[in-house]
């Protein structure tokens, strides 16, 4: 069987991702020297069309082979074999890395991880608008401050600040982080607070502490795709709770329970990444209330608490059940995503249990940083900053609101969101997910299909548009290039497919 054949009849029951394939097809076509040293390999779109796959996967398995040594890239002119002499490294070929795979323990790479993995790469792909990247803007940060605070820091505490120290996070930001919830009416014990690495790791932790395999977790559909995947890298089942306009659907949360025993709930009751939506005042005492009646976690992340554009802010749900309620937050989407500062305020024993899992990852959040931003939060300048950011992101929905009238029009339809930094589009039109993902990439412009926020594949066509990273001339290209490639798929016969999560 030649490798183009191989390539016509890859599996698709996702326990290798379709790249992971691509590479080890063509790798072993090198190896056997079915492709000789210097051969051209097919266009990526070829590629892509041999294999049947889309071609952003085409693109990566040939960016694998290139960090392998395998393949050279030369633009304008496509991808070869690496000749004999070109000097690569033939103990990199010889030295086959196909012994892993039996070596580690399998792994399914979801829909979503693959699109978060391209995200992070898009917010730096030239000519394209990022639509997908939902970090905020580098202008909105307070360089100036957090550079006087980092230079104070390191002036006034020395090797301190350079040194070890505590697990759960120093006395100072602990503090610091117990204000900040008091004046957002949740009150906290600094002694209840975890600091972590950004929201990410303390979803990541709680999961780690909570679940074992075997175990239910239930999660909000669609959510933040990083939690989808904690929750089922600590082994659990992760099923789907539909959310609405008023937030995650209580009844069908009932309903679940009356056929399963979960052992966690993950959701964002306020400003939800993707809807930005809240949870209605009546769905949230439901709520707590089942918590209470079956014994479960609520994991409530509270990240975009600060931007709120609209309505009245509803206090956390922790500050009603702190027994029951592990609560994950950070300032990564107001102050600064890079210095990752986050944290966890959970009481009792799974807060032990959380203060242990991250002493095992990483055995404290950096200290420097943790002293700088503990400083930069005592001055008093967040409230401000967070009004800035508030102002900003704003700015930046109305412009997308009106861009999305003007290019998409009728094509596009969403629940207003009342802050956040997400818009959760719905379209009319009947074409295939990644194919038109694909395309809007060809055009120009990346967003996160719908598919790739959700714990279970739906046929509804959705994408998340976030406006908190570009400026409003940017978002408005971005927006044309869609509609471009909206016309581009009408104009093909429908190809709809089951998109595998
Ligand atoms: C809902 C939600 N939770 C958590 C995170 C992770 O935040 P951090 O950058 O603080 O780790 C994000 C990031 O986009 C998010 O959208």
């Amino acid at each position: 069987m030649s490798y183009k054949d191989e390539l016509s009849d890859l599996s698709r029951d996702g326990e290798r991702s379709l790249t992971q394939q691509l590479v080890d097809v063509i790798a072993a076509a090198i190896e056997r020297g079915e492709l000789a040293p210097d051969e051209q390999l097919p266009p990526t779109r070829e590629l892509a069309e041999l294999a049947d796959v889309n071609h952003l996967t085409a693109v990566r398995a040939y960016r694998r082979l290139r960090e392998l040594g395998l393949v050279t890239a030369h633009v304008g002119r496509g991808t070869f074999v690496r000749g004999a002499g070109a000097g690569h490294a033939p103990a990199r070929v010889t030295d086959s890395i196909a012994w892993q795979r039996y070596a580690l323990p399998a792994s399914v790479e979801r829909y979503g991880d693959r699109v978060l993995g391209e995200m992070h790469r898009q917010a730096t792909t030239e000519g394209l608008v990022p639509l997908s990247v939902g970090y905020p803007s580098e202008r909105l940060f307070p360089v100036a401050e957090i550079g006087a605070a980092v230079a104070a820091t390191l002036s006034e505490q020395g090797g301190r600040a350079l040194q070890y120290s505590d697990v759960q996070g120093t006395p100072e930001l602990a503090a610091e982080v117990a204000r900040l919830s008091a004046s957002r009416g949740a009150p906290e014990d600094p002694d209840d607070i975890l600091i972590t690495s950004g929201a990410a790791q303390a979803l990541s932790l709680a999961c780690h502490a909570i679940l074992r395999p075997g175990d239910v977790a239930a999660c909000e559909d669609p959510s933040f795709t990083s939690v989808i995947r904690a929750m089922s890298d600590s082994g659990a089942e992760v099923v789907a709770v539909p959310v609405d306009e008023d937030g995650l659907d209580v009844d069908a949360l009932e309903s679940l329970l009356s056929r399963r025993e979960i052992k966690i709930l993950a959701l964002q009751p306020r400003l939800q990444n993707p809807t930005g939506r809240d949870l209605s005042p009546e769905r949230r005492g439901r709520l707590i209330d089942l918590a209470r009646r079956h014994g479960f976690f609520i994991l409530e992340d509270g990240i975009y608490g600060d931007l709120r554009f609209a309505g009245e802010d509803p206090r956390s749900l922790r500050s009603e059940a702190p027994a029951h309620v592990v609560y994950v937050d950070s300032l990564s989407k107001t102050v600064s995503g890079g210095l990752r500062i986050g944290w966890v305020a959970a009481s009792g024993p799974v807060l032990d249990r959380i203060v242990a899992a991250k002493r095992t990852h990483d055995i404290h959040s950096p200290t420097l940083t943790q002293l700088a931003m503990a400083r930069y939060l005592a001055s008093g300048a967040y409230p401000a900053q967070a009004e800035r950011a508030r102002t900003f992101y704003r700015e930046r929905l109305e412009a997308m609101a009106g861009s999305i009238e003007r290019h998409l029009g009728a094509a596009a339809s969403y629940v207003e969101p009342l802050g956040g930094g997400h818009l959760w589009v719905a379209l009319d039109l009947d074409a295939d997910e990644r194919e038109l993902a694909d395309e809007a990439v060809r055009q120009g412009v990346a967003y996160i299909p719908g598919n790739a926020m959700r714990v279970e594949a739906r046929p509804e066509l959705n994408m998340r548009l976030s406006f908190g990273y570009l400026e409003p001339d940017q978002i408005d290209e971005g927006l044309r290039r869609l509609a471009a490639a909206i016309r581009a798929l009408r104009k093909r016969p429908a190809r709809r497919q089951a998109v595998p999560v």
